[in-house]
């Protein structure tokens, strides 16, 4: 049976660091680090994922605005929002949940928030930055992933890194990590012929490919960590699962990772520490 690692855990060690970080950054600058969530529409996933936001702000102490709009709110609404927000000197971070209604262009919002205030790394500023090595923000998840093998002390230098999946939010920008780690990276995705054979390849095994229970024990090494990052409902019993069936996969992994309490709680924890960094350098240029 792997070793099973707690995001979770993780999670709650770095939210208390954080409290008193936030204590002092109060005492040191004269106010809290602030940061706005802009809710559109109410699709269920979005409103559980902006509540447990919430929730992080409150118990790290980071001050929490969220603004919630209703689903025919226009592009130039939003955009009106954030040009305001983006004034705001009170405000340091800026998230617009996604995925946005269809009326408005995603691209349109995530290219309007100020990439200072960009606490999701999503501007094309802070992603140009992660690939040219260059200052910026780096976005949650795959920040998240990378701290969660950095906490068992998971070697990655020289060792075979897939990731199956090549989202903007995850695939790509966990690969760039893992290859600035000295990982030989390979991304698969749904067009890649003969997935178990590339997947059974991987000492570390990142799955963000959004399809529940999609990794089988045919598609993992004997030794392999294990890393699940989807966010699915089981379309058997309703409730929340990775994309790595866990059962099935579990003895033959080294490390593995659970769905939920593994990756999820360190995406939102590295936010709350985006929004300090965002807030810190904004401080600072004052
Ligand atoms: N929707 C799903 N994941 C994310 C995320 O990390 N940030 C934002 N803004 N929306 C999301």
């Amino acid at each position: 049976m792997a070793i099973v690692i707690s995001g979770k855990d993780l999670a709650h060690e770095k939210r208390e660091y954080m409290k008193n970080q936030v204590v002092e950054l109060e005492k040191k600058y004269g106010r809290k680090p602030k940061l706005v969530v802009i809710l559109v529409g109410d699709n269920p996933a979005s409103v559980s994922y902006v509540s447990g936001k919430e929730k992080a702000c409150i118990e790290i102490g980071i001050t929490n605005e969220t603004i919630r709009l209703s689903s025919d709110t226009t592009e130039e609404e939003l955009l009106k929002i954030i040009d305001r927000l983006n004034n705001d000197s009170q405000v340091d971070g800026i998230l617009t949940q996604l995925p946005l209604p269809k009326q408005i262009n995603e691209d349109a919002v995530i290219n309007a928030i100020n990439p200072e205030k960009d606490v999701d790394g999503f501007h094309p500023q802070n992603v140009a930055a992660l690939f040219l090595k260059q200052p910026g923000t780096t976005p949650c998840t795959p920040k998240g992933i990378l701290e969660v093998l950095d906490s068992v002390n998971i070697p990655i230098e020289g060792k075979k890194c897939v990731v199956v999946g090549r989202s903007n939010i995850v695939g790509l920008p966990v690969s760039k990590l893992m290859l600035d780690r000295n990982a030989t990276v390979t991304i698969a995705h749904s067009r890649t012929k003969d997935l178990a054979s590339v997947t059974k390849e991987a000492d570390i095994l990142i799955a963000a490919v959004g399809k529940p229970l999609f990794i089988k024990e045919n598609m993992v090494k004997d030794g392999a960590v294990v890393i699940d990052v989807g966010v699915n409902r089981n379309p058997e019993t309703g409730k929340l699962c990775g994309d790595v069936d866990f059962e099935n996969v579990k003895d033959k992994a080294s490390y593995i990772t659970k769905v939920p309490g593994g990756i999820g709680p360190m995406t939102i924890t590295c936010l709350m520490e985006n929004t300090i960094e965002c807030f810190i350098k904004h401080m600072e240029e004052k």
